[in-house]
Parts: structure tokens; C-alpha cells; sequence
């Protein structure tokens, strides 16, 4: 079974950014904010990231910043057996995880 190793930003103003790795397993057609999801149902039901349509690259609420630049979590693409670097969006309040204001 593949893996794809996600080093996310955690936390929050009060606690402080550190970075966590999970392993999650890999899907056919998996995006990273599936990956995230998976997190949050096996790992840490706590782990906040902002969405709502999920796919259709409307809402734009999960941009996120992954290998450096911003991107939308929920249209890209896990790889299998890699690694991916994802943090909150700079430039914007932070509340938690990779949870930021909208404005
Ligand atoms: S969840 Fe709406 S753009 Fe990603």
C-alpha cells in the first residue's frame, strides 16, 4: 500500500506553530484535502482546516500554502509515496491549524 507523508503546520496564537508528519494511506484520485480529511477521522478529530464545496474550486476557503506556494487543498493531488509540505495561507489572521481568516 502507498503512503503520502504530510509535514503540516499546527497550532495555533496561543500555543505556537510546530510541524506534524502523518502518514496517510494513498487513494486513487486522493486530494490533499482528502488526505486531511483522513487525518482528522483516524489521527486528530481536532485538526482545523477551512472548506466547503470541496472540489469545484469555488469557495476558495481551503487555500493553503503547500511546497511554498498557495494552492487550493481540495483540487490538488496527493502523490503516492511522497512527501508534501503544507501550511496556513500568510497574510491573513491566523486561528488554527491551517484554519486562517477569510478577509
Ligand atoms: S473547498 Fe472550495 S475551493 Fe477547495
Amino acid at each position: 500500500m502507498s503512503i503520502v507523508t504530510l509535514n503540516v503546520v499546527r497550532g495555533d496564537a496561543a500555543t505556537g506553530r510546530r510541524t506534524e508528519e502523518y502518514q496517510v494511506p494513498y487513494r486513487d484520485g486522493m486530494s490533499l484535502l482528502d488526505a486531511i480529511f483522513w487525518i482528522r477521522e483516524h489521527v486528530d478529530p481536532s485538526f482545523s482546516v477551512r472548506y466547503s464545496c470541496r472540489s469545484a474550486n469555488a469557495c476558495k476557503e481551503c487555500m493553503a500554502v503547500v511546497e511554498g506556494k498557495a494552492g487550493y487543498l481540495c483540487s490538488l493531488r496527493a502523490v503516492p509515496d511522497s512527501k508534501v509540505n503544507i501550511e496556513p495561507l500568510s497574510g491573513l489572521p491566523w486561528i488554527k491549524d491551517l484554519a486562517t481568516a477569510l478577509e
